[in-house]
């Protein structure tokens, strides 16, 4: 077969030059390229075809994308007018506002439980340090979640948030068990409802979001099992003294949440 001389139109050249014996060229028109290709014959008669020069053709696939940047308003509140925004479903947008506000009850909810524990008839400063440290890691995923939503092109809607109860103690568990079993409910249902946003994603093949959600699970999951142990060695050791040293253990987790 005979070498053609090929180059692309931006300049770089795809074949080494040689004589150019064809016949007629031959376009092929696909969606965002052109390829252009000689015709030539072999002794034998049989029609050989080469390719002489492919031009890559970007914008027709871009133009609904170009035309939605173009056509988008600035400040806006209404979601259609984001530059960003491409595969990112109403659905999803819903189910990260209403995660960040679970976030924020989490947050708010923790932070009640660290002012309890924080009390000076109390006195349970681990506890009070593990639970401020807890409420500014959910404060920081509903962070993670408003950036996500940032990033693909959804609008963030806060919304309010129901006041905790500020008493903890339960007359047969005590404070720090009761306060820890009502710490791990509170994970587990978060952990439902991320499961629940990551239907959402797949639903939508939304691989972006699902990807996201997973990272989010992979911490949850870790998060249940760690109040889960809690539980268990609080029911273990009563509601005295063994609190009172538990309560170390908590200050030292609490400064290694802070740390991370
Ligand atoms: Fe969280």
């Amino acid at each position: 077969m005979a070498q053609l001389s090929t180059s692309c139109r931006s300049g770089l050249p795809l074949v080494a030059s040689t004589s150019r014996p064809s016949v007629s060229p031959v376009y092929i028109n696909r969606r965002n390229f052109t390829l252009t290709r000689a015709q030539t014959q072999d002794a034998q008669g049989n029609t050989e075809y080469a390719a002489e020069e492919v031009i890559f053709k970007p914008m027709p696939a871009g133009e609904q994308q170009l035309e939605q940047v173009q056509t988008a308003e600035m400040n806006s509140p209404d979601v259609d007018d984001s530059f960003a925004r491409l595969n990112y479903h109403q659905d999803s947008e819903v189910g990260v506002n209403e995660q960040i506000n679970h976030e924020y009850s989490m947050s708010y909810q923790y932070h009640a439980m660290s002012n309890y524990f924080n009390r000076d008839n109390v006195g349970l400063t681990g506890f009070a340090a593990f639970f401020r440290a807890s409420s500014l890691e959910e404060r920081n995923h509903a962070q993670q979640l408003m950036d996500f939503q940032a990033t693909r092109g959804g609008r963030v809607k806060l919304a309010a948030l129901a006041a905790p109860p500020s008493d903890y103690n339960h007359e047969e568990k005590g404070d720090a068990l009761y306060a820890m079993e009502l710490a791990l409910a509170l994970e587990k249902l978060n952990f439902k409802m991320l499961f629940q946003l990551h239907e959402v994603a797949e639903k939508h093949n939304d691989a972006n979001f699902t990807d996201f959600v997973e990272e989010m699970l992979s911490e949850q999951a870790q998060g249940v099992k760690e109040v889960s142990d809690y539980v268990a060695q609080l029911r273990r050791v009563g509601k005295g003294l063994g609190v009172w040293e538990f309560d170390k253990i908590m200050a030292e987790r609490a400064t290694t949440m802070g740390q991370a």
